[in-house]
């Protein structure tokens, strides 16, 4: 098994890569045989993922194993003014709000498609998502699921920063520092 990652630019971003993103959105995320199921993927791609993408610092990465589309990851600058920040703001201690919130390289998902996990997709995907970034700092928050989440980002310079921020969500920081080429 053969799996290759790349960066694609906004430009790239057309129907046949957007409609790969919302299969692996929907097998990881949803039931296909669900029309809500369904119409979810159908919105993250047509309107969540372009939004994002005309964000400063818009990077996402795509895995193709044997020649079908396994995962993909993606981010962009956060700042204060958008949702999220905004959010994290008013939700995490101030000192922590102080030092990481604000330009930071906001990692919104990695998500591989469920029978493609286990082979190191998500960590290839990570190591290309991140690699090179010119922000100082990166954030992102999730529930470690089943354990492969908390592992993935613990084993690559990840730290917690609030253990709970949104529901069973915990908020993780990475030093980019001197990361950048
Ligand atoms: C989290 C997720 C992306 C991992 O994808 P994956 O391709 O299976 O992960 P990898 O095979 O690259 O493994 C990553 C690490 O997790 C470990 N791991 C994989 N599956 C695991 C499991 N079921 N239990 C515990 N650890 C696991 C691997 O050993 C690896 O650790 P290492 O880097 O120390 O060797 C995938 O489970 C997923 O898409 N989950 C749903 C979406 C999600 O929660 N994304 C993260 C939110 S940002």
């Amino acid at each position: 098994m053969t799996t290759t990652v790349i960066a694609l630019t906004r430009k790239q971003l057309d129907a046949t890569v957007l409609d790969s993103l919302a299969t692996v959105y929907l097998a990881a995320y949803g039931d296909a045989s669900l029309p809500e199921s369904r119409l979810d993927a159908e919105n993250f791609a047509s309107s969540t993922v372009p939004r994002h993408a005309r964000r400063d610092g818009f990077r996402l990465v795509v895995a193709t194993t044997d020649g079908e589309v396994s995962g993909y990851g993606y981010g962009f600058t956060g700042k204060r003014g958008q949702f999220w920040s905004d959010w994290l703001a008013g939700a995490a201690p101030a000192d922590i709000v102080e030092t990481w919130v604000g330009d930071h390289f906001e990692l919104v998902d990695i998500v591989v498609d469920p029978g493609h996990r286990g082979r190191g997709v998500a960590g290839k995907l990570h190591d290309v998502l991140v690699e090179g970034l010119p922000q100082e700092r990166a954030l992102l928050a999730t529930a470690p699921d089943d354990g492969a989440a908390a592992r993935l980002y613990g084993g690559r310079g990840w730290q917690v920063l609030v253990p709970e921020i949104d529901g069973s969500k915990a908020l993780y920081g990475l030093h980019l520092d001197g990361r950048a080429v």
